[in-house]
């Protein structure tokens, strides 16, 4: 099946322009090897009602999957998981629990990242870390159950 993703980056300073947005690049490069189509970006403030405007406006434009980087860590000014979950249907807990399962083998500070994944109208959200590498990194270690969730998240028929 066709995979097509929004990816959103979630940073204050990047949406400022005072910080190069890297972590755009680096999913859109991942999803590229992946044989996924990107077809909608965006760079938002740690926002909750911007984030929530991009991810919406994302699913209606036909993202089966959207991809979120930043703002999942313990900072003030850290909101994204917030904002999921204010438009969700359903969170699936495996997402977030794989991603720190196997990103704490890398890096103790891992376990500070709450990032997860969850159903919002057709489309799986995933929220991944800010960082570039911790983005790809995470994305990698739950790809592959991601094709067979975007089905469902779409309300195509599954063998399941
Ligand atoms: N997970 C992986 N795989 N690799 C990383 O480099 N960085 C961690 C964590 N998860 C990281 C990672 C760090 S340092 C933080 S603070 C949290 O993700 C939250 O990052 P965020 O607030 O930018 O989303």
């Amino acid at each position: 099946m066709r995979v097509r993703v929004g990816l959103i980056t979630v940073s204050d300073r990047a949406a400022a322009g005072e910080y190069e947005d890297k972590s755009g690049p680096a999913l859109r490069q991942a999803c590229a090897e992946y044989g996924w189509e990107v077809i909608a970006e965006a760079l938002v403030p740690d926002n909750e009602e911007q984030i929530r405007h991009s991810i919406l406006s994302f699913s209606r434009q036909g993202c089966g999957l959207v991809l979120s980087s930043g703002g999942t860590g313990i900072a003030v000014r850290d909101v994204t998981p917030e904002a999921i979950r204010g438009i969700m249907r359903v969170e699936i807990p495996g997402f977030g629990e794989t991603m720190r399962r196997c990103s704490l083998e890398i890096t103790p500070n891992a376990i500070l990242s709450r990032g997860l994944a969850a159903i919002v109208e057709h489309s799986l959200v995933i929220a991944l870390p800010g960082s570039p590498r911790g983005a790809v990194e995470c994305l990698e270690f739950v790809k592959g159950a991601i094709p067979h969730s975007v089905k469902l998240a779409l309300g195509e028929p599954t063998s399941c």
